[in-house]
Order: C-alpha cells, then structure tokens, then sequence
C-alpha cells in the first residue's frame, strides 16, 4: 500500500527569505495518526500548507496519497480533508447547513452526501443541536462540527492543523476520541499539529518534532522518550537494613542507582523490560522487595532534549492567514 504522506527533502523559503521548511523527509503510514509537533515558527503550518497545496514548495518532492504535489494539486484536493485552528463554520447558518455547504463543495451526490451527514452528526454528538445556528455553538461543539465538514467526502488523509487549541481539557479530550474513531472507522489517515504534548502522547501513533524547518526526532511517542536514555524504576526492599545498591548494579542495563532512605531509585533506558529481571535478582539475593515503580519520562523532556527549549503550552501558535487560505482553498475547489 502507498504511503498516504511522503516527503523528500521538501523545502520551503518564503519570499522575504525565510527558510520555514529546511528539508523535510518523512513518510506517514496508512490509517497513522500523524503528530507533527515543534516550538513556534518551527515549519509545522508551513508543512501542512504545503501538503495541502495552498503553498508552492520551493524545493524537494512531495507525495499526498501517491500524487505529486507538483503536478496533481487538484486531484489531490480532492482527496484530503483539512481543519485549521481558525474557525471556518459560518455562524450565521445551522450546523446542518454548514454541513450541506461542505457537501456541496465537494461534489458529494446528495444521497450519499444525506447519509453521510446523519452519520457524523451522530458520531459528533451533533444530532440534537443541528439545526440551531453555529453562532450558539460551544468551542468543542464547533470544532467537532468543523472535523465533520472535513471528512464529509470521505477524505483519504486529513489534516489537522491545532484542532484544539483554546478548547478545555473536556473538549480536547472529545476532539481526541473522535479523531480516533474517524481514523478506526473510515481508516483515514490523520497528518496533526499540536501544541499540547499529552495529547500528541495519548493520540498520535507516531510523532516528528520539528525544529528550524528541520525534523529533530521521529518515532512512537514511547520510542521518543525511550531516546532520553532514562525511565526512572523506584524499589523498595521488604527489610530495611540490606544493601540493594551490588545487587542492582549488576543488573545489565541500569545505569545508576541512588539510594534514597529505604528506597532505590534506578535510571535506565528500558523500565519495563528490565523490572522483572530486577525483581528476580532481588529476590535471589533473599531481598525481595515490597514495591516497585515505574516511571517513564514525559514528551516534555523530549521536546527539551531535541529542541533545546523548555516546551510552553500557553505560547500557542502565532497568528496565520490560514483561515483566509482555507477560504482560498474553498473557493478554488469546483
Ligand atoms: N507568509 C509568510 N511569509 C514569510 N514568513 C512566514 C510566512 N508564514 C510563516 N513564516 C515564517 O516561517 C517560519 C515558520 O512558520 P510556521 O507558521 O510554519 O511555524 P509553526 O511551526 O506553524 O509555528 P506556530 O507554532 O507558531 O504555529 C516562521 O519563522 C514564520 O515567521
Ligand atoms: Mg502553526
């Protein structure tokens, strides 16, 4: 199966000389949710500006669900869905007629288009309030109404650019659930950027943190933190008196042990694999251990180790002319 995202070397200067994108090559996997993550003006919007057609690469190649973004833009609108941070619902219609609106940009056959339409409602937990205008929506209740205009023509990938951003800690987790429900039931192919770390964690398959228009560190979220070289395993003997300290040192893989009061705390890169190999050596050193913990380290230090920059949620994106490309794009689609 093609690869729905790929990029070599993608490169994109602005016109005042601005290197936004500094070689890119990332590929995305089918049915992936893609996280795209990076400290302000690092080329996240830039990228999916690109991938979406509304900005001309300057160098490199670029495939969108195995058409080339240089040749095949129209084909590839076609294929894509987008949601930008900006709102794009008109607030001055209903949710269902927004949803219509969509429908009817996109040249979806009115039949499939009625059908579609019940479902995402339903699925949004939209059905009740369809038909009152957007401008009495909530923030969550608006965005998910947005995901829904975004895939009402079966989309192959989607993106997502900050779909959260401003929306409460409720909210965002909704917006997350869904995501992954469109991505379960459609199969469709999420490309997202975020600034909230947890949720790229609990959401995204993979994630690339990008740094000067240049990718740093690409992997699972639990491979990336694996990079950090240190999960931290507390343990604590059942007697107090023995010294744990020879016997956890000659566990291959730990890296360090400090003792502290009656407990242990052990840095190594793998937690996980390397708790019951304690436990055992423990025990057969007849001090077998009342309790252990594991704690494996957050996105946070990895956003830190790769980027150099202590990572700040309430910085937010700054501000993009994206909603006026979405109209753009909008208008440029029949
Ligand atoms: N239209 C433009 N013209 C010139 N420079 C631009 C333009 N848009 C973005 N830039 C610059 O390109 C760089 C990358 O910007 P981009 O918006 O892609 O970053 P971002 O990672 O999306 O940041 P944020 O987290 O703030 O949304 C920044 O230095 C930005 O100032
Ligand atoms: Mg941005």
């Amino acid at each position: 199966m093609t690869n729905p995202i790929v990029t070599e070397d993608l490169e994109k200067v602005y016109p005042g000389g601005t290197r936004a994108v500094a070689g890119v090559s990332i590929e995305v996997h089918p049915g992936e949710i893609f996280g795209f993550l990076g400290p302000n003006g690092a080329g996240k919007s830039t990228t999916v500006g690109m991938l979406t057609t509304l900005l001309k690469p300057s160098g490199g190649r670029a495939f969108v669900d195995g058409l080339d973004l240089r040749t095949e833009t129209d084909r590839i609108r076609r294929r894509i869905g987008l949601v930008f941070q900006e709102s794009t619902a008109d607030d001055q219609l209903t949710g269902r007629e927004n949803l219509e609106l969509a429908a009817a940009i996109y040249d979806v056959p009115p039949a499939e288009a009625r059908t579609r339409m019940a479902r995402l409602l339903e699925e949004m937990s939209l059905t009740q309030v369809q038909d009152r205008l957007v401008k009495t929506y909530s923030g969550g209740m608006r965005r998910r109404l947005e995901l829904a205009a975004g895939v009402i023509h079966t989309p192959r990938v989607l993106f997502l650019d900050e779909p959260t951003l401003g929306l409460d800690p409720q909210g965002r987790a909704g917006i997350g659930q869904v995501v992954r429900k469109m991505r379960d039931d459609f199969g469709v192919t999420v490309f997202l950027t975020t600034h909230y770390l947890d949720e790229a964690d609990l959401l995204c398959d993979r994630i690339a943190i990008i740094d000067h228009g240049q990718i740093k560190v690409l992997g699972t979220p639990a491979e990336l933190k694996d990079k950090i070289g240190g999960d931290v395993l507390t343990v604590t003997p059942q007697q107090a008196g023995v010294d744990l300290e020879p016997i956890l040192r000659a566990v291959p893989g730990v890296l360090s042990v400090q003792r502290h009061e009656s407990a242990y705390r052990i840095k190594t890169p793998q937690g996980e694999s390397i708790t019951p190999t304690i436990v055992e050596a423990c025990f057969a050193a007849h001090a077998p251990l009342a309790s252990v913990s594991l704690k494996r380290p957050s996105l946070d230090e990895v956003f830190l180790e790769f980027t150099g920059r202590a990572y700040r949620e309430e910085e937010g994106p700054s501000a993009t002319d994206m909603a006026l490309r979405m109209n753009q794009f909008r208008g440029r689609k029949r």
